[in-house]
């Protein structure tokens, strides 16, 4: 089965989720595309295609959401994963996913993910450090990935498909 993995990272945590991940479907063709390097195809020839980025003051990046919208029409003829990254967790991280994608998109994927985050202070600058002090009260590097979430959804998509 082929399967097309398009996805955004701002510090690499997002990057770190599509490689565990690749590595649960590992018996699959598994293709992942960083659209913040590459442009994406188009997931014409792929039974599946799975899309994800990570949370930033309640939002995803909007080159995933320009992807979403632009093969809207070809993705609905697919079997399709969406998730997140983030730091927010259970019914705030499952908030955060209703809200940034798209309705029918959400009602037509097989499998939903909040795959968890870190906060790498390393890769911040410092009023990302400022923000993030003040509003998690966080100041060192904190790993979060939620390898179980990540394990689930890959289950779903084996499944499913
Ligand atoms: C400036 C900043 C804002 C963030 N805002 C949110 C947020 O609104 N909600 C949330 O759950 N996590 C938030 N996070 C946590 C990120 O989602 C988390 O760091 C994630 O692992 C980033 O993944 P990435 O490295 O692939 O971009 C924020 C992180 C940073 C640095």
């Amino acid at each position: 089965m082929k399967i097309l993995i398009v996805y955004a990272t701002t510090h690499g945590t997002t990057a770190k989720a599509v490689d565990l991940l690749s590595r649960q479907l590992e018996n699959h063709e598994v293709r992942s595309v960083n659209i913040k390097k590459e442009t994406p195809p188009a997931p014409e020839n792929v039974e599946v295609i799975i899309v994800g980025g990570s949370i930033h003051a309640g939002r995803i990046q909007g080159k995933i959401k320009k992807y979403l919208a632009q093969y809207q029409s070809v993705i609905l003829q697919k079997k399709l994963g969406l998730f997140i990254c983030c730091m927010e967790k259970d019914h705030k991280a499952r908030d955060e996913f209703e809200a940034v994608y798209p309705e029918t998109l959400k009602k037509h994927a097989i499998a939903h993910g909040c795959f968890g985050g870190e906060f790498l202070m390393d890769k911040m600058n410092f009023l990302q450090r400022a923000i993030i002090k003040k509003i998690s009260g966080v100041d060192k590097t904190v790993s979060q990935i939620d390898f179980e979430a990540i394990q689930n959804f890959a289950e779903r998509i084996k499944k499913e498909s």
